[in-house]
């Protein structure tokens, strides 16, 4: 008989968001006439800037017309876009990065949940805890983690590395030798950097032990201090031991238009082995490209109108987590993050837990936000919320809380 990976149904029953989701649409269809202010996932809420809709309406007019008709593209992504990308993302910061190193895909979801299968199942896997969902999840299904305890919270094979307010959410190296790391900064979900100096001894100890850095750098766009690193690649020696992650979903309100990018350095081998190459052929093999209309769409950005656009909109985003931080912390709150990144981190109050914070900020202020310990057990105890919210309802539901 057939027999299924077994190794999902080591998974939780269904995916954070997924689960949110439906409790929102339990409460509401219990309460059609209460208003509900979603501050739960990381979506955009404001439309796509002007200079990129007319982009694509400009390439859709094209797939109207013979001459200029595109069917398959490059499975890599256009070069139009990828020397777009070099110029722009990584030549204005003083990095040298060749369009070949860079791979387009419809996700920096896919890109950090696919990247896994180049790598053996006996590898160790590190992650910071709480963490994106996504590379626990993939490297489950994959079979790479060992069981799930119950007790803990955590799967036996992995190494988790906590990141809160006791450390200042600087996750501490590992003390013992792992292959595969995984960090995302700007945070999600504590909102938090780590400054160059900090993001400088995580590629010594990659360096030092063999592993492969996974830089999840989706909210880059968000830093507004100094001394942030935009890139893993402004570390000396990140190409010989990164791979970088970027997203146009929270740059430029793309998560319905989906496009993103991933950095293979070639520099980046496992013995003789090139990961780009590998890269290269796994996609080959399992993905198309992404549209022609949507690639033109992430070309605009790359102009000065397109950036002038998605700043504005960047700093509509930005304005609504500085109106949530403040209004936490005069409500009396903790909170932690929100200067470089979209999302504000709070600490529940003393004696709940994340989950249970959760249902009373729903039942009775009709306010959706993220359970902390949903991203792992680090995470319990702490919530989050985002400021990709309308400026309506994100001034409502802070004046929902104060009250
Ligand atoms: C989040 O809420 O963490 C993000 O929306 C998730 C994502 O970008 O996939």
């Amino acid at each position: 008989m057939i027999k299924i990976n077994e190794n999902y149904l080591k998974l939780q029953d269904s995916y954070l968001f997924s689960t949110i989701a439906k409790k929102v649409a339990d409460f509401q269809a219990k309460n059609p006439d209460k208003k509900i202010i979603k501050l739960g996932i990381g979506d955009v809420t404001l439309p796509i800037a002007p200079k990129i809709i007319e982009a694509i309406h400009k390439a859709t007019d094209e797939m109207a017309k013979k001459e200029t008709f595109k069917g398959y593209g490059p499975e890599q992504g256009y070069d139009f876009l990828r020397e777009k990308i070099v110029e722009w993302d990584y030549k204005k910061r003083g990095i040298s990065i060749e369009k070949e190193e860079i791979f387009i895909s419809d996700g920096a979801k896919c890109d950090t949940g696919n990247i896994q299968e180049l790598f053996s199942t006996d590898n160790i896997i590190a992650i910071t805890d709480p963490v994106y969902p996504v590379y626990l999840d993939s490297n489950v299904m994959a079979g790479r983690t060992g069981s799930f305890d119950k007790n803990t919270g955590k799967f036996e094979k992995v190494v988790y590395m906590p990141a809160t307010a006791e450390n200042n959410f600087e996750p501490e190296l590992p003390k013992e030798k792992v292959d595969m790391l995984y960090l995302c900064f700007p945070n999600n979900p504590t909102g938090t950097v780590l400054n160059k100096e900090q993001l400088t001894k995580w590629v010594k100890y990659a360096k030092e032990n063999g592993s492969i850095i996974f830089f999840d750098s989706a909210y880059e766009a968000y830093i507004s201090e100094e001394n942030v690193p935009h890139s893993i690649y402004e570390i000396e020696g990140a190409k010989e031991v990164a791979i970088e992650f970027r997203s146009f979903s929270k740059t430029a309100g793309f998560t319905g238009v989906r496009c993103a990018y991933a950095v293979v350095p070639k520099e980046l081998k496992v013995g003789e082995v090139s990961l780009n190459a590998l890269w290269n052929r796994r996609q080959c093999t399992k993905f198309n490209g992404v549209p022609y209309i949507t690639q033109k769409a992430a070309e605009a950005v790359y102009t000065e109108e397109g950036q002038k656009q998605i700043k504005e909109n960047i700093a509509y985003y930005m304005e609504n987590a500085r109106i949530i931080r403040e209004g936490l912390e005069k409500s009396g709150y903790t909170v932690y993050g929100g200067k470089n990144a979209p999302y504000i981190w709070l600490k529940v109050p003393e004696g709940m837990t994340s989950w249970e914070f959760f249902d009373k900020l729903l039942e009775e202020k009709n306010i959706v936000g993220t359970p902390g310990s949903g991203f792992g057990p680090s995470g319990e105890g702490y919530f989050r919320l985002t400021a990709f919210g309308s400026r309506e309802n994100t001034i409502e539901a802070m004046n929902r809380i104060k009250q």
